[in-house]
């Protein structure tokens, strides 16, 4: 059988494990300001770099912009070589190719760089077709200002129609970033997991710890802050018998989190989870999720957790 994995997207498949960056400066989900501030997230990225995680995950929507430039000035100050994604949102009215080369422009100034290691689509549109969207990065490719082309909350088909549409171009469609966790494994019974592995997409996991209600750190008496608090009280109840699943698994393998396991198991899935973090402790503590693997037994004990958690 032939490899599907391309060359141009090859790096991708070598990374284990990113940083997600919607934490840098967003102020209405995440509180950025109240429970984390520049010096934490400083923090935060020095700790997952020192730690070895070279992929940085960041969107011109996060913060309005603010997390691109939290980005920019970090990777100036690292002066290492780190991969760097964003994504371009399509607004309703961005119904023209030059309103993302436009976006693209103004991400790159946030990032203080001259071209973007994966630039994804942030959410699919029903007003510009994926063909007319991917026609659009593939001008961007050809121009040198984006490295690969990924996409983002796109369903199987959607996935393909992007993927035929940039292959018809000579552009491997190198990424779909999707939610994927122990409570939600959608991606994995519509079959999207699998059409990706056909086409040699990388999954990029996003939520790989649930928003951090698989951490085991929340309870009725201690709720999420912002918007989490919503949904806690139902996502806990649905979550308990996991998370005791979860727990006993974590002393299993040797005392580790259940963050660790939650991002293990996302790896033993064959998806590249990039957890946020809002701090230097929280990174640290996502890098333990690598330099081990979940025993096979292990995957499916929590895969049937986690069935039951639905
Ligand atoms: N493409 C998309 O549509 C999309 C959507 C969502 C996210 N994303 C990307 O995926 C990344 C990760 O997803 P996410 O931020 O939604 O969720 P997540 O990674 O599952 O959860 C992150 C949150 O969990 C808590 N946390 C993280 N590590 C922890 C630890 N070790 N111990 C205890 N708590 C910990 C922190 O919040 P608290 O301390 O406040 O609990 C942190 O903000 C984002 O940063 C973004 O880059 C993409």
């Amino acid at each position: 059988m032939t490899d599907p994995i391309s060359n141009e997207t090859r790096f991708l498949h070598a990374i284990e494990m990113g940083l997600g960056a919607w934490q840098f400066g967003d102020r209405v989900f995440w509180s950025f300001g109240q429970t984390h501030n520049e010096a934490d997230i400083q923090a935060a990225f020095n700790t997952s770099l020192a730690a070895g995680i070279r992929f940085i995950d960041t969107a011109e929507v996060y913060g309005m912009g603010l997390s691109e430039r939290f980005v920019g000035e970090m990777l100036k100050a690292a002066g290492e070589p780190v991969l760097v994604a964003s994504k371009f949102f399509p607004y309703p009215w961005r119904v023209h190719r030059w309103f993302m080369r436009r976006a693209l422009e103004n991400s790159l100034e946030r990032l203080g760089l001259e071209s973007v290691d994966l630039y994804q689509i942030h959410w699919p549109t029903p007003i510009v077709p994926p063909e007319t969207l991917m026609d659009w990065m593939a001008e961007l490719v050809k121009e040198g200002l984006v490295r690969t082309v990924g996409v983002s909350n796109f369903n199987p088909n959607q996935t393909v129609r992007a993927y035929t549409s940039l292959a018809r171009r000579g552009i491997p469609l190198a990424s779909n970033q999707v939610e994927y966790h122990l409570l939600n494994r959608a991606v994995e019974k519509n079959g999207l997991l699998e059409r990706c592995r056909e086409l040699g997409i990388r999954v990029i996991a996003y939520s790989p710890i649930a928003k951090g209600f698989l951490t085991g750190k929340y309870s009725a008496e201690n709720l999420p802050p912002g918007p989490r608090a919503v949904t806690a009280a139902a996502t806990l109840e649905r979550a308990r018998p996991l998370l005791k699943t979860m727990t006993r698994i974590a002393q299993d393998c040797g005392g580790k989190t259940l963050a660790q396991v939650a991002l293990n198991w996302c790896i033993c899935k064959g998806t590249m989870p990039i957890p946020g973090a809002k701090n230097a402790a929280q990174a640290q503590e996502n890098a333990g999720a690598l330099g081990w693997r979940l025993a096979p037994e292990q995957v499916a004990e929590l895969d049937k957790a986690s069935d039951e958690a639905v």
